[in-house]
């Protein structure tokens, strides 16, 4: 692959979603797991209906909003929710991102992240985590109100750089956004950190990676 910009996802693909809650483990209980899956879920679910409904928040209340279900679904103590939310904002990234981020600068990559999370948060997540300089831009759906798959938030990368989507190799852990920027016509390429399996939804993406490290063996 020779592409001209390599555009990762950052929930999930660059920083683990779970991280917030297996923080609060000792005050959660082994229910942590379970409940940070649902919360992502639901997370997720919300910004789908609101894409449907066209009734846009932003990624942040969405967040939250979906925070406040899943507490009271697991039975969580509302007292624990401020410190959920500012964990949220400072997520850890898995152990290999900053190293795979500098070799790929290094190589002269044009690197991006585009996601559903606000402008705030994304340049918080990349500062918080000492990464803030190895992108060139961070894409957020912000600039256009709608969240992933809609294929407004693929356009992003392309209006901006004036190149072709099959230029572009684009990285998700998230199987369904994997297929949605693969449906675009990005070149898509599966971060399965957990061995899953892949969605139908007509799009298999040529390449599958277990963690971002093997990314540099494809490019
Ligand atoms: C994002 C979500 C999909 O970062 O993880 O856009």
């Amino acid at each position: 692959m020779k592409p001209k910009a390599i555009v990762f996802d950052a929930y999930g693909t660059l920083f683990d979603v779970n991280s917030a809650a297996e923080k609060c483990k000792s005050k959660i209980g082994n229910k942590w797991e379970s409940f940070a899956n649902f919360w992502r879920t639901t997370q997720l679910e919300y910004t789908w209906l609101r894409s449907l409904m066209k009734k846009h928040k932003d990624f942040w209340q969405v967040t939250e909003d979906s925070l406040d279900k899943s507490m009271k679904v697991f039975n969580i103590d509302n007292s624990l929710k401020k410190e959920l939310l500012n964990l949220y904002k400072i997520l850890s990234p898995y152990p290999e991102v900053k190293k795979v981020l500098t070799n790929l600068k290094e190589k002269k990559f044009k690197l991006a992240i585009l996601s559903n999370g606000t402008p705030e948060l994304l340049e918080e997540l990349v500062k918080e985590n000492n990464l803030d300089n190895l992108f060139d831009d961070l894409f957020s759906i912000e600039q256009v109100k709608i969240y992933k798959p809609d294929s407004k938030v693929y356009d992003l990368p392309i209006k901006k750089y004036k190149i072709k989507p099959e230029e572009i190799v684009f990285l998700s852990a998230n199987t369904w956004d994997v297929s949605g920027g693969g449906n675009y016509g990005y070149n898509s390429v599966w971060v399965n950190r957990n061995r899953s399996h892949f969605d139908n939804l007509d799009y298999h993406p040529k390449n599958e990676i277990g963690n971002l490290t093997q990314l540099l063996d494809i490019v």
